[in-house]
Parts: structure tokens; C-alpha cells; sequence
């Protein structure tokens, strides 16, 4: 038995050797916990993630330390105090029962341990809770709903709605109410804040700050159904001047009317498939897709979305290739999707579905690519 001993010994120092180097150094390129860094939260970006982190690293040291002190002093007697060759077997040491001062004092020690711990962890806690007013008074206020399984993003001050990417100016306060319309989500943006999860029939708060201007990746991270994985959304962060020109764009409409869901903006696009496409979305899409930015029906707004960087839900890149292939085959890409099965009907869940999905819409390769050419008219 003594080789199965040696393995799980050299399993251990294996890990501790991996996990300690890459503990001290991990936003580094090539790390192992750290392959892309998109969603690190040990590289923060803002100030919440920023104390989340040194919680983290606190938590951490203190741990490690009692590790290497209660395992050494453990390890060392054992090794020390070892049945040798002609040790009897059946000898029993000398029993002593503690030494008071040694024993308060590993008490009072552990205690300490807790209260460094328990100092900072408590004013993260408050940090996070207490949405910071700034001296001018304004803060960005986003609605956040989660659905299955995408984003909406409402700026109720604007009368804008987006989904799946959330934008705001950097180095400004932004405050996130999140609601959730089916099951419980839990919004995630590893590099500015820990998770705070959506919760049906509640209203829960909380802030983000981005130091720069920057791009990030959020992810959904509560389990909420077939393609809670591909659940991801992405939130840029824009200059002040950059953010206010955003903000313009959102608001003008990119289609010609209420009833008329024609471009605007045709640019260099052919103008036949765009039309072909402006039908095929009308027939198929429009029952749950608006592309006025001031309306939001049950599918994700897709107002200005040839201006977006990424589709089904930040999971793909906004490339046509990925377009055409989310259109003929949205359940390959995020399995269960409504999308495709179509909407159930809530009264009768396992009857025909209230609303049909793209699955008995019959869609060519062509009618795809009309598709294509129609969305990324909308900018
Ligand atoms: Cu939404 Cu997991």
C-alpha cells in the first residue's frame, strides 16, 4: 500500500505546485485558470469586482496560512512520532490533557483569523449594497429582465430597449434593477461585480462601475433551463461623448414605420434581398421580435442590430456566417429555444404551441440569407 501513499502525496504537491504560482500570477497570458481571461474575475476592472477581489486574496492568505501551519504540524508529528522497527506495538505514551495558556491561545488566534477575515468581507457587503450617489447626482439606471434564455436591457430614461448587450459610460455609476420573467437567472459580469441573481416577483438592486472604457463578457450563472450554458451577454463601456452618440442612435428608428418594417438605411446592401427579407421577418419574426427601440414584446429587441457585436445571446460572433446559421438552426445553437419549438401555450403546455417556431417555418438557405441581409440593414 506504501506506492498508493507516495501517488496521493505527489497528487498533492502536483496541485499545490500548480495552484500556488497561479494563484500570485494569474491575469498573465498562458495561465491555466486563466486561458482567455473573458470572464477572470481576478482581473477586475471596476471597484466592485476590485474588493470582491481583495476579499478574495485575505480569504485566501489567511486560509493558506493555517493550512501550511495546522497540515506541517500535523505532518511533522505524524512523521516524527511513527511506529519504527521494534517499536511495541501496544505501547501507549504518556497521555497529557492540554496546556491552558497553549489551548486559549489557539482560540484567541483562530478568533483573530475570523475578525481579518470578517472586516473586510462585512464592508464588501455594504459596498455592494449601498448604490454610491455621485456628486452630480446622475446614475445610469438599466432595467435588466432575464428570460430564456436571453437579456432585455431597458433604459427607462431614454425609452430604449436592447438585448443581450448591455452599454453604459465608463467611470460613471450604473445601477442595475434586475427582474426576471420566467425562472430565476443570476446576471454576471465577472470583471466588474460578483453575481446577484433575477428572481421572479422580486425586484433586486444592484451597482457596476467600469474604471475605462472596455469591453467584457457576462454570463448567466443560475442553472435555468436547456441553454442556461449559452446564456451570455456583453456590456461595453463607452467615453461620455461616445455613450451620449449611443444613445441618439437607439432612440432614432431604423425601419420606416409602425406598420412598415422597410429599412431605412439601405447603404450598399441589395436592395431586393433586403426587401425579401423585410417580408420573410414579417411573416416569421415579427410576432415576437420588434425592431422599434421604444417597444419590447416577448423575443429580444432587434432594433439597430447590425450594429451589434454578437447574436444568440452572446454566445456567437455578429458575423453572417453565424447569422445565417442562428436563423436555420437555432436549435443546434442554443437547444430548447423558443425560437425554434415555438411559444407553449401556457394554458395547455403540452398541446400545440401558442405561437410557431422556425422549425415549421421551412426556411431555404435563401430565405436565410435574405434574413441576414435585412438585419444588418438595421443599424
Ligand atoms: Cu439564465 Cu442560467
Amino acid at each position: 500500500m506504501k506506492w498508493l501513499t507516495y501517488i496521493w502525496i505527489g497528487i498533492l504537491l502536483l496541485i499545490t505546485g500548480i495552484s500556488i504560482p497561479q494563484c500570485l500570477n494569474t491575469a498573465g497570458e498562458g495561465s491555466f485558470i486563466n486561458k482567455t481571461g473573458q470572464q477572470s474575475t481576478l482581473d477586475p476592472q471596476g471597484p466592485i469586482a476590485q474588493n470582491q477581489l481583495d476579499v478574495f486574496y485575505v480569504t485566501l492568505w489567511v486560509t493558506l496560512f493555517l493550512f501550511i501551519t495546522v497540515g506541517g504540524a500535523l505532518a511533522f508529528a505524524t512523521w516524527k512520532f511513527r511506529v519504527r522497527k521494534g517499536d511495541d506495538p501496544d505501547f501507549i505514551p504518556a497521555q497529557s490533557h492540554g496546556h491552558p495558556l497553549v489551548e486559549l491561545g489557539l482560540v484567541v488566534g483562530s478568533a483573530a483569523l475570523l475578525v481579518v477575515i470578517a472586516i473586510p468581507t462585512f464592508s464588501g457587503i455594504l459596498l455592494k449594497d449601498q448604490i454610491p450617489v455621485p456628486e452630480d447626482g446622475e446614475v445610469i439606471e438599466i432595467n435588466v429582465t432575464g428570460y430564456q434564455w436571453w437579456w432585455g436591457f431597458e433604459y427607462p430614461e431614454h425609452g430604449i430597449h436592447t438585448a443581450n448587450e448591455i452599454v453604459f459610460p465608463a467611470g460613471k455609476v450604473v445601477k442595475l434593477n434586475l427582474k426576471a420573467n420566467d425562472v430565476i437567472h443570476s446576471f454576471w459580469l465577472p470583471k466588474l461585480a460578483g453575481k446577484l441573481d433575477l428572481i421572479p416577483g422580486r425586484d433586486n438592486k444592484m451597482w457596476i462601475q467600469a474604471d475605462e472604457p472596455g469591453y467584457f463578457w457576462g454570463q448567466c450563472a443560475e442553472y435555468c433551463g436547456d441553454s442556461h450554458a449559452y446564456m451570455l451577454f456583453r456590456a461595453v463601456a463607452l467615453s461620455e461623448e461616445d455613450y451620449a452618440a449611443w444613445v441618439v442612435d437607439q432612440q432614432t428608428q431604423s425601419v420606416v414605420g409602425e406598420a412598415d418594417y422597410s429599412p431605412v438605411n439601405f447603404e450598399e446592401a441589395d436592395k431586393d434581398l433586403v426587401l425579401k427579407g423585410t417580408d420573410l421577418f414579417v411573416q416569421n419574426c415579427a410576432r415576437c421580435h420588434s425592431v422599434d427601440p421604444n417597444v419590447q414584446t416577448m423575443g429580444p429587441n432587434l432594433a439597430h442590430f447590425g450594429s451589434r457585436t454578437s447574436i444568440a445571446a452572446g454566445w456567437l460572433e455578429n458575423e453572417p456566417e453565424n447569422l445565417e446559421h442562428w436563423i436555420l438552426h437555432p436549435d443546434k445553437v442554443k437547444p430548447g429555444n423558443f425560437m425554434w419549438k415555438g411559444f407553449p401555450d401556457p394554458y395547455n403546455p403540452k398541446g400545440p404551441p401558442q405561437m410557431e417556431g422556425l422549425k415549421d417555418a421551412n426556411l431555404t438557405r435563401e430565405d436565410a440569407q435574405a434574413l441576414v441581409a435585412y438585419l444588418y440593414s438595421l443599424k
